[in-house]
């Protein structure tokens, strides 16, 4: 049982769901986001857990948590979710969240890693999908793919086609226990 967490358009969270995955919950550190509309139109619980709702950033963590796991989820999947998370969250899902990120870390983490890399005029990028810890993008990788930074005018595209492709892969492998 797999619940999402999101903060933008959620074409990753499509891509789980249209792969047939089992996502039962989708939730966001954002009100008003696209995904919380695609995990709806796809009848799944949606939920937004706004900073200025809560006391503090921990606080908001563990209710998400709790929520996540009311709705029995068992991995959690960071498709596009913007915010670190905090100890409280980590310890209720011990290696079991999982984070993709459009470059090949440890090079290019943060949120502007596409940006990053076509600044840095690196000859390849990529895409990686790794476990969470506590850090910005760090924590074991689980998959790496290359791609070349040309033709730069469709290197968005591209990693985004690669996110889309290697994360329900990953995600279907830990789900039947291969990884
Ligand atoms: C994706 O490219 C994902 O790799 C990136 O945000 C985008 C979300 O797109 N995540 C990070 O940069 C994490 N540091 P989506 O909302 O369309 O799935």
């Amino acid at each position: 049982m797999i619940g999402v967490l999101v903060s933008g358009t959620g074409t990753n969270l499509q891509a789980l769901i249209d792969a047939g995955l089992p996502v039962v919950a989708v939730a966001s550190n954002r009100r008003d986001v696209y995904a919380l509309l695609r995990a709806r139109e796809a009848g799944l619980p949606a939920a937004s857990f706004a900073l200025d709702c809560h006391a503090d950033r921990a606080e908001r963590d563990l209710m998400m948590a709790t929520w996540l796991e009311e709705h029995g989820v068992e991995l959690v999947v960071l498709a596009g979710y913007m915010h670190l998370l905090t100890k409280p969250f980590l310890d209720r899902f011990p290696e079991r969240i999982v984070n993709v990120h459009p470059s090949l870390l440890p090079a290019f983490p943060g949120a502007h890693a596409i940006h990053d890399a076509l600044a840095a005029e690196v000859e390849t990028t990529g895409v990686t999908v790794h476990l969470v810890d506590e850090g910005l993008d760090t924590g074991r990788v689980l998959v790496q793919e290359e791609l070349a930074l040309e033709p730069r005018a469709t290197l968005v595209d591209r990693v985004h086609a690669l996110e889309h492709r290697l994360l329900p892969q990953v995600v279907a492998d830990l789900c039947a226990g291969v990884r």
